[in-house]
């Protein structure tokens, strides 16, 4: 069975969802209020760099349509899913101001019941909100179910095909709408996922409660790194350890290296903690997650300072090679990277000479697609962004790696070296151990891996 869906938001998560759906035979209406992004879907063009999106957009190109207009985009809508963005508003909580106009529209626009399901992260008790919003702009019969995204940036398709359960709330009679979603789903996806079906408050919980935990996982392991890098003890082997642990999981989060940063971790942790400040419970644990990640920074300028200070260098004098800026690696996203932070933090402590190269952020989309934070506006001038790494390593004295693509995995050290005039290396995702490093003739330091 094949159903005409729309959804509201072709960003990360509603064009990744929406080519899917498409690509396994529903008919999709994508709705967006930027023109520039309709136009490119509309030439067949993805505006984000996600692996294997533009293929799969060319694939299912006739499932597809695109608009600017709601009352276009729900002509034929037999259900709706909001998958708008929700960031972090300053003080911490949920700006919910996109997914309240998607709402208020969709209630002008709709011609018949409909459901409606919230894709989008919000807090706990926006479902009955958007519902209410809806409700109030028509005479239709209008159910709001929560189904949160689980999609990781860089393997989103693969998550959204293998999901390793879906989540959806609803209120106890809305039956018929959670039968219509689990038959959208088994009729998309390519494993047999569990269906979780809760009530809508603990589906949005459920969301913010994995993300955080995630996160923490990461917070841990950094925080412990930082002791194991004093007793020389090899984070990677307790990491490796601790996995093995099947209550704690070989896919555990528990790489240590720069931190977590992203459209999602942060801006949910804050929101949660915001979330428990307004009804009186200090998320005590969580509070201490963002403090040590954004501690990380700091950190890893200590380590680059050290290691010029070993070798009678100053770092207003040297040329740095900056490998990555993506929050993560094979992703074009650099929202909350912690190696823009750091990138940040070198120029206000005294950089000069920094040349950066990322395999997407620069050589693919170009230096006018990476959106230069405030911060790094007053110090372009030092900042050079290269196409090849080549380009970047040339006459440098330090490579400072700080997002871990696998080009970076892979690249030929000696030959990298016999371009550098200096031989240091900051390994801030531990892709090489400190002795291969060293045997390749760098002298290195990285997040307690030896
Ligand atoms: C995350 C969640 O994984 C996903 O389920 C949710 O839907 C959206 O948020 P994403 O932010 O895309 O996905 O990337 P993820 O792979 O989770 O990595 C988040 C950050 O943590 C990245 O900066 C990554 O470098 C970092 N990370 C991840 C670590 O530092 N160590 C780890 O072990 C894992």
């Amino acid at each position: 069975m094949k159903y005409n869906i729309t959804i509201i938001g072709a960003g990360y998560i509603g064009l990744t969802t929406g080519v899917c759906f498409a690509n396994a035979g529903h008919k999709i209406t994508l709705v967006d209020v930027d023109k520039e992004k309709i136009k490119m879907l509309e030439n067949g063009k993805s505006p984000i760099f996600e692996p294997g999106l533009s293929e799969l957009l060319t694939e299912s190109f006739s499932n597809l349509s695109f608009t600017t207009n709601y009352d276009e985009g729900l002509k034929n809508a037999e259900i709706v899913f909001i998958a708008v963005t929700t960031p972090s508003k300053i003080n911490g909580e949920a700006d919910l101001s996109f997914v309240k106009s998607a709402s208020e529209s969709i209630g002008k626009s709709m011609k018949s019941d409909l459901v409606i399901v919230n894709r989008s992260t919000a807090p706990i008790g926006t479902g009955k909100m958007l519902e209410k919003i809806i409700q109030s702009k028509t005479k239709y019969k209008v159910s709001v179910i929560s189904c949160p995204e689980f999609l990781r940036e860089g393997t989103a398709i693969h998550d959204f095909f293998y999901p390793d359960r879906i989540v959806i709330g609803a209120e106890k009679n809305d039956t018929k709408a959670v039968e219509l979603l689990e038959k959208i789903y088994s009729s998309t996806v390519k494993n047999k996922p569990e269906f979780l079906v809760t009530d809508i408050k603990s589906a949005e919980m459920i969301k913010y409660a994995s993300n955080s935990f995630l996160a923490t996982q990461i917070s841990f392991i950094n925080e412990l790194a930082i002791l194991c890098d004093k007793l020389n003890v090899d984070i990677t082997n307790v990491a490796k350890g601790m996995k093995m642990d099947s209550r704690i999981g070989e896919k555990a989060f528990l790489n240590a290296g720069l931190g977590y940063g992203g459209s999602c971790f942060p801006k949910d942790i804050k929101a949660l903690i915001a979330l428990g400040k307004k009804f009186g419970k200090k998320l005590q644990i969580l509070e201490k997650v963002n403090k040590i990640n954004d501690s990380l920074i700091d950190f890893a300028f200590s380590k680059i300072k050290k290691l010029l200070r070993k070798n009678n260098l100053n770092l207003s004098e040297v040329k740095v090679c900056f490998l990555g800026l993506s929050f993560k690696p094979n992703t074009d996203d650099t929202r909350e990277s912690q190696a823009i932070k750091l990138l940040e933090k070198l120029c206000a402590g005294g950089a000069k000479n920094i040349h950066i190269y990322d395999p997407v952020v620069v050589r693919k989309n170009g230096v006018e697609n990476f959106v230069i934070t405030k911060k790094l506006k007053k110090h372009m001038a030092k900042l050079l962004f290269c196409k090849t790494l080549d380009e970047a390593c040339n006459k440098a004295d330090i490579i400072v790696l700080a997002t871990e693509w696998e080009e970076f995995k892979t690249i030929d050290l000696a030959a990298i070296k016999k371009q550098m005039k200096t031989n240091l290396f900051v390994d801030l995702r531990n892709v090489f151990s400190k002795n291969h490093l060293s045997e390749s003739g760098f002298d290195s330091e990285n997040i307690a891996r030896e």
